[in-house]
């Protein structure tokens, strides 16, 4: 396989340490009682890992740098000194105007913290606030209480620091009436960025019960679009909410964009759109010892997915890719560009997606406008049905 070189990419660093594991998360992370080695030592083989790809990625600048987690702010400054030292020991590059962004966990974080933080070059805050209703927070088994967040946001707003927060609705017991607790927080914070994310959960999930019904989860979602449009937010995204359009995540535009990122970690997931014709996406193994093992023993030599697992490396064919790049480009409030499909797939993807889509806009869930299709407010509400029907199947590509 042909080493394809990229040198404007997205880099994810997953920490995979939390101090409990929340019911509702199926996020590959260890609480630390569990994992079979610390903090400090998974930093070494992160290091290695970094290490180990640096003649692929030597040269390149990053267009952004995302800690996410598990819980990033568990590392100390000195650990996320030396994961930065060693990006770039092997020749990555990144400035003062590269977004680079850690995912916090309230109460995770003091000024001393903080400052150290902000010195090394960290310049956006996502923190995981979830909801400020106490009683919810322990049901969820979140180890923090709505006073510790409040105290978190404190923290940062104080600091002048660009931060986001991250709330789940659709949660058990929730009412509209208890869900205008979590808006009055938006309002009183006015963070610079908010994801407000439906809770998901599988069927069989002991948390479903005592969840509101559906119609309620559509209200809640309205309810809350609503009151962000009156405080000035703008939805660029399904999920994603900015006050100014510079406040927009950079990291996560490139997974809706199309961009190429790679993910290092226990875990983690790379897209790289450069691989194949229609890109290749590749993960790592989410065991702790088994990531380790593989950090030790992988010995790249001919490219970046060279000596993986297999099983962990898939090259997208076109049916596949179109769906995607439907998913992703339709959950923004841009859209789906018509010239953009076209120029990546062709004349007959083109009538595909154009015949599919059309139901939708008679029944007024999606706009044609401006050369893009985007979801209407009530289009947002049902894009899973949307979404079913742009799953291509590579019959239907080949007809
Ligand atoms: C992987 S978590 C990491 C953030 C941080 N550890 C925390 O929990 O505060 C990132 C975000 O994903 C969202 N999330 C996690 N599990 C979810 C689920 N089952 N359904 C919807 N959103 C979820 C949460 O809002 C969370 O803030
Ligand atoms: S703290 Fe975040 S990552 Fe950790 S278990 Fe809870 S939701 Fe998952």
């Amino acid at each position: 396989m042909v080493s394809h070189f990229v040198s404007n990419f997205g880099l994810y660093i997953h920490i995979p340490f939390c101090l409990q594991r929340c019911y509702y998360c199926d996020f590959a992370t260890y609480t630390q009682e569990e994992a079979c080695f610390s903090i400090e030592k998974y930093v070494e083989i992160l290091c290695l890992e970094i290490k180990k790809i640096g003649p692929f990625v030597r040269g390149s600048t990053l267009k952004t740098l995302y800690f996410g987690g598990g819980t990033p702010s568990l590392l100390s400054p000195m650990q996320l000194e030396k994961i930065q030292g060693q990006l770039r020991e092997v020749g990555l590059s990144w400035g003062s105007s590269t977004e680079v962004t850690i995912e916090i966990n309230p109460a995770t974080l003091d000024s001393h913290k903080l400052k150290a933080f902000l010195q090394q070059g960290v310049n956006r805050f996502s923190v995981g606030a979830q909801t400020f209703d106490d009683i919810t927070l322990k049901k969820l088994n979140r180890k923090h209480t709505a006073q510790e967040t409040r105290e978190t946001l404190k923290l940062l707003k104080e600091e002048g620091c660009h931060y986001s927060f991250d709330l789940l609705f659709g949660l058990p017991h929730q009412t509209l009436k208890s869900l205008t607790l979590d808006l009055e927080e938006i309002a009183h914070y006015l963070p610079h960025h908010i994801s407000p994310y439906y809770l998901t959960l599988k069927d069989s999930h002991f948390l479903n019960r005592h969840r509101p019904p559906e119609e309620t989860e559509i209200r809640m979602f309205q309810e809350i679009r609503s009151f962000l449009m009156i405080l000035g937010y703008e939805q660029y995204e399904i999920s994603n909410f900015a006050r100014k359009k510079e406040y927009r995540s950079q990291h996560n535009s490139l997974y809706w964009d199309d961009q190429s990122y790679l993910g290092l970690g226990l875990g983690s997931h790379s897209y790289w759109k450069e691989q194949g014709f229609f890109g290749a996406r590749f993960s790592n193994p989410t065991g702790l010892s088994e990531y380790a093992q593989w950090v030790t023993s992988w010995n790249p030599q001919l490219s970046l997915l060279d000596e993986r697992n297999p099983l962990l490396v898939e090259i997208l064919e076109k049916f596949q890719a179109l769906t995607e790049y439907c998913y992703i480009s339709l959950r923004r409030h841009r859209g789906l560009s018509l010239e953009g499909l076209q120029c990546k797939f062709g004349s007959h993807c083109l009538a595909l997606v154009q015949k599919n889509l059309d139901p939708w806009i008679e029944k007024k869930k999606v706009l044609f406008s401006e050369g893009h299709w985007s979801l209407t407010d009530s289009g947002k509400d049902l894009s899973n049905q949307i979404f079913l029907d742009l799953t291509f199947s590579k019959i239907e590509l080949t007809k």
